[in-house]
């Protein structure tokens, strides 16, 4: 079977006022009753996978065990990261914690923010990845490209993608716009997909070879460990010494040994309003306004108008190319091609203090 490993430490900020610092996108139901986490935890249930390592920080362990519990999911352990350091450091104290009982135990990392919809044909990919990752491959899985998105990762192909995983020749971690717009024409390019399949062994001696700097913290963190309510806090002193650094930067655009599955299901990271706003189009359109039971759209082309405050109706008039995003306490108006810039809102919050 495989450990699922959920990552759950991301702040979603570009999905303000929604997403919220104690309680960020991935734990909000923003399309359908279930979050994106719970989405993320169930379709990696089931005969094929053993209970989910769970690796997130201190403010969201309650909001983590009490979803998993609202779905019937028992994960076999809940790390506690004492400050965020982004993906590298989880996803190795997920792998050094999984090697204590089976070096050779297969994981399945996964973001919590996507929306993949077709749960057999996922599974049917990662299936198609397990002898690979079993030979010592860590196995991505590959989208295929709509546009020059610059944040995403890229992978270049060997050759034209088959059934089974290709190997990997190149890894490229958010590429600029005129690298995004090269490799969209090229042809030889799939998105990344944020999941990655291996085996703890693999993943560690990716780490020993590629960024060996993490090992010591990491396995220090683990050795100081306390157990207090079922989680594991990670030993905070030792963690502070870690690097700020994604898997992306610190393994995968280094590893020789990646392989790519390609997958042909739905799949969209909920990177932002423009992401929901598309996710909820009829199947299909390229474009048409998106609204709720409490927004109205008069004469508007390409908009989205969300309320999420009862009793607070939203409508927009003659609007083009624009959000609005109405909560109890914010309301956020931007047009869709800025919708990455919705983290300054944030920030210029923060400032205002
Ligand atoms: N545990 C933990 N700790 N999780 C984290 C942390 C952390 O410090 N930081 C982020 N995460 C979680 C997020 O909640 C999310 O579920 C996942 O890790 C990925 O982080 P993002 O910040 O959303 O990454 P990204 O979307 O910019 O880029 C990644 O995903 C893309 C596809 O969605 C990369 O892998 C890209 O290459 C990829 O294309
Ligand atoms: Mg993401």
């Amino acid at each position: 079977a495989i450990i699922p490993v959920l990552l759950v430490g991301g702040a979603g900020t570009r999905l303000w006022p929604v997403s919220r610092k104690a309680f960020p996108k991935q734990f909000a139901p923003l399309l359908g009753a279930q979050s994106l986490f719970q989405a993320s935890a169930l379709r990696l249930s089931g005969t094929h996978f053993d209970a989910p390592i769970v690796t997130t920080n201190g403010d969201f362990r309650f909001i983590v065990t009490e979803q998993l519990a609202e779905i019937d999911i028992a994960p076999q352990a809940v790390l506690i990261e004492p400050s965020a350091r982004n993906t590298a450091p989880a996803i190795l104290a997920a792998a050094l914690h999984a090697a204590a009982t089976d070096p050779d135990a297969l994981m399945l990392v996964a973001p919590s923010d996507h929306v993949v919809p077709d749960t057999e044909a996922f599974g049917a990919s990662i299936a198609a990845g397990v002898p690979a990752a079993r030979a010592g491959q860590i196995v991505t899985f590959g989208i295929a490209p709509t546009r020059a998105e610059t944040g995403y990762g890229w992978l270049e192909l060997d050759g034209p993608p088959g059934d089974g995983p290709t190997p990997l020749r190149r890894f490229v971690e958010k590429p600029d716009a005129s690298a995004a717009a090269a490799m969209l024409a090229e042809g030889r390019y799939l998105w990344n997909a944020g999941i990655f399949l291996f085996t703890a062994r693999t993943m560690i001696d990716a780490f020993r070879a590629h960024a060996p700097d993490f090992l010591p913290p990491v396995e220090a963190a683990l050795k100081g460990a306390t157990t207090d309510l079922g989680f594991l806090r990670l030993d905070p002193k030792a963690w502070s010494r870690l690097p700020d650094l994604s898997i992306d930067y610190a393994v995968m655009e280094k590893a020789p040994n990646l392989s790519v599955v390609r997958f042909s299901g739905h799949w969209s990271d909920l990177g932002g309003w423009d992401a929901v706003w598309r996710e909820q189009l009829p199947a299909g359109a390229a474009g048409g306004s998106v609204t709720d039971p409490r927004s109205t759209a008069i004469d508007c082309t390409n908009v989205l108008l969300r309320s999420e405050a009862d009793g607070v109706e939203v409508v927009g008039i003659g609007l083009e190319d624009t959000m609005v995003v109405a909560t109890g306490d914010a309301v956020l108006v931007a047009p869709m091609s800025r919708a990455q810039e919705v983290r300054r809102a944030v920030a210029a919050l923060k400032d205002k203090g």
